[in-house]
């Protein structure tokens, strides 16, 4: 119960995070992109699941060509409904892109090796590319899988007075503050996971695995 209601926060500062980001994203790039000024938009700030208990009850089953799902999946209460609904609103020859982090990425290994400290106020270990996938078989829908091979480097992250590298360890472990979340052995541990488990060391810089993996769905 009490990692479920913190989960709940966690999601809704994020929602919170996201409306404002939407806001800078309709004004600052949406309105000012030429060849977007003439297409009229509907914007929906909203869940998943709240968009789908809408078009519900309204009844009003809109269909696209198109439905993306860039990484989000893990925050929806229910994957295989998740996926199910939305497929159901393709039109014929639509796709659904669901992009995701695969297991045995950076993320997946280091959240893997400390759950206990890191699944405490942040997103479960539901959605991976693979969960997705074992969803989509039982549900019997067409898919084709690719790989986006990517990383990013992180060797600030080992000089403990840099404060980049404090940012860098906020946004992997999820925490507004990094070096007062965790114990000092906790904090070592982490960081030689991060090193050796998690990221590829080459040109003198620590490069940690950020694979995505993204799905076609077929209507
Ligand atoms: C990691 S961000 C990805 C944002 C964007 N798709 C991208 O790739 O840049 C996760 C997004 O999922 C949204 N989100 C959280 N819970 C959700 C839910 N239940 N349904 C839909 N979106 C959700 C958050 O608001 C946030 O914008």
């Amino acid at each position: 119960m009490i990692l479920k209601s913190s989960r709940k926060l966690s999601v809704k500062r994020m929602q919170k995070n996201s409306s404002q980001i939407s806001e800078k994203y309709k004004d600052a790039l949406v309105a000012k992109t030429a060849n977007l000024q003439n297409i009229s938009f509907a914007w929906h700030l909203m869940n998943s699941e709240d968009y789908e208990r809408q078009v519900k009850a309204k009844g009003d089953m809109k269909t696209f060509d198109f439905i993306h799902m860039i990484q989000m999946i893990y925050y929806v209460d229910n994957l295989a409904d998740t996926i199910k609904f939305y497929h159901s609103l393709l039109k014929n020859n639509g796709i659904v892109v669901i992009s995701n982090r695969p297991a045995n990425c950076g993320s997946d290994t280091l959240w893997k090796a400390y759950k206990k400290e890191l699944w405490v106020d942040s997103i479960t270990d539901r959605g991976s590319s693979e969960q997705v996938i074992t969803c989509l078989k039982s549900l019997g829908l067409k898919y084709e899988e690719y790989a986006i091979p990517d990383a990013f480097d992180i060797s600030e992250c080992f000089n403990p007075n840099s404060q980049i590298g404090e940012h860098l360890l906020n946004f992997i472990t999820s925490k507004d503050h990094f070096y007062q979340s965790f114990t000092p052995e906790i904090r070592a541990g982490m960081l030689d996971v991060l090193r050796t488990k998690c990221s590829t060391e080459k040109e003198g810089g620590v490069f940690y695995n950020i694979n995505l993996s993204c799905i076609f769905v077929d209507a």
